[in-house]
């Protein structure tokens, strides 16, 4: 009856299992995943958000496959506040980076092509393949006091059918940055190769350093498609507004534009309210990332004072993100260790499972969680890692 691209083992796994039981037990929960940031206690300007959802033009239907022209010039405003000149013309809008994600690949891909992204890396990509009868194949990114593209391996997995290579930036879990070189290489591999890059930039404003992360945005060495939207930049997932920007050489950036601009007249995705609302959005994300940013450091500074007093675990360096990844000792496998620190010190962590890293031994968990949870949380998760390498 169903197609076989949607064959998929829904049944729950060990974890999510776990965590159902501990919910429907009332259990109190030191939630260390926590980054929906509607969730987080954050402070929203609710009148202003609300106030701008409230525009009488919002009863008229003026279709455009690139999605309204007010909204689409308030998102180059963004890109030229960080010095980068981004025309109208090559933004297309949509209601999500998955949506984004979908749109290129379905751009580029024959069913069965193949696209190359990193791991670890963050989860969605295996369904949003499927969805679109893609090929995944990862390459490393290799840790040395920080991450980098291990440039060896990706060259060696590039096979006929590459279209791309995706680039999270920064990478969501790792939180480091594509640097100037990476970038350099990056085009001269794929400009020869005749592949397009997809960089998702969805956290590139929340850096922890003074330098100015390189985007993605704007890039003319190779076909280049750079995504990002309000869900992570202004804390706005439930607004639905997302964004993709096609850049690199002529003429390959007009033909790409051109069948994007099919794809996107074909669902007409971003609605009226919130498309003309998106200048009003996007204003919001000052008062969002100093938030943001703020609890960010602090958890961070909370993690380093809680590692400093014990020699078990260690937390890798991350350069921006929301999230940190801790090291910890491997004496049973990542996601055994997520059930039993959730069946026995009532704390939530993701298992480095979940990101696709290379072995055990990791745990990923949110800097956006509430202050005080996240310090309670962490002492748990390290007591727990203590008392285990006592046995
Ligand atoms: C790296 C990355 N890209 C994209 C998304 C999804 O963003 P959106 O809500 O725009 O689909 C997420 C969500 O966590 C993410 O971590």
């Amino acid at each position: 009856m169903f197609a076989e691209r949607t064959n998929w083992n829904l049944a729950g796994n060990r974890l999510s299992e776990a965590l159902a039981r501990h919910r429907a037990g009332g259990k109190r929960l030191f939630d260390l995943t926590a980054s929906n940031p509607t969730e987080c206690s954050f402070a929203y300007d609710s009148e202003t958000i609300l106030a701008a959802l409230r525009n009488p033009a919002a009863l008229r239907y003026e279709p455009n496959p690139k999605g309204l022209e007010s909204a689409r010039l308030a998102v180059t405003e963004y890109y030229s506040a960080r010095s980068a000149a981004i025309s109208a013309d090559d933004i297309v809008l949509m209601t999500s980076t998955s949506e984004a994600y979908s749109f290129a690949f379905r751009l580029l891909c024959n069913p069965g092509d193949e696209l190359l992204i990193p791991a670890p890396s963050y989860p969605l990509f295996a369904f949003l393949a499927d969805i679109q009868d893609v090929k995944l194949v990862r390459y490393p990114l290799v840790y040395d006091h920080g991450w980098q593209i291990d440039f060896h391996s990706l060259q060696q997995a590039i096979t006929p059918r590459t279209r791309g290579v995706i680039v999270v930036n920064p990478n969501n879990p790792t939180g480091h940055f594509v640097k100037e070189q990476e970038l350099a290489k990056l085009n001269e591999l794929c400009t020869a190769r005749e592949m397009a890059l997809i960089a998702d930039e969805v956290f590139l404003d929340f850096a922890l350093g003074d330098a100015r992360p390189v985007s993605f945005a704007g890039n003319t060495g190779a076909l280049t498609f750079a995504m990002s939207g309000l869900s992570k930049i202004a804390g706005l997932p439930q607004m639905k507004m997302a964004w993709l920007i096609t850049s690199g050489p002529q003429r390959l950036k007009k033909q790409a534009l051109e069948r994007l601009e099919v794809i996107a007249d074909t669902y007409l995705s971003p609605n009226a309210p919130v498309q003309l609302a998106t200048p009003v959005f996007l204003e919001q994300r000052h008062g969002f990332q100093k938030q943001v940013m703020e609890r960010v450091r602090k958890n961070l500074t909370e993690l380093d004072r809680q590692l400093a007093a014990q020699r078990t675990c260690v937390r890798l360096e991350l350069e921006g993100g929301w999230y940190a990844v801790l090291r910890v000792p491997v004496v049973q496998t990542d996601e055994e260790l997520a059930i039993s620190l959730l069946d026995a010190k009532d704390v939530y962590i993701h298992p480095g499972h979940y990101f696709d890293f290379a072995g055990d031994g990791y745990l990923v968990l949110s800097l956006i969680a509430r202050e005080e949870e996240f310090a309670e949380g962490i002492a748990r998760v390290l007591l727990a890692s203590e008392e285990k390498k006592k046995i």
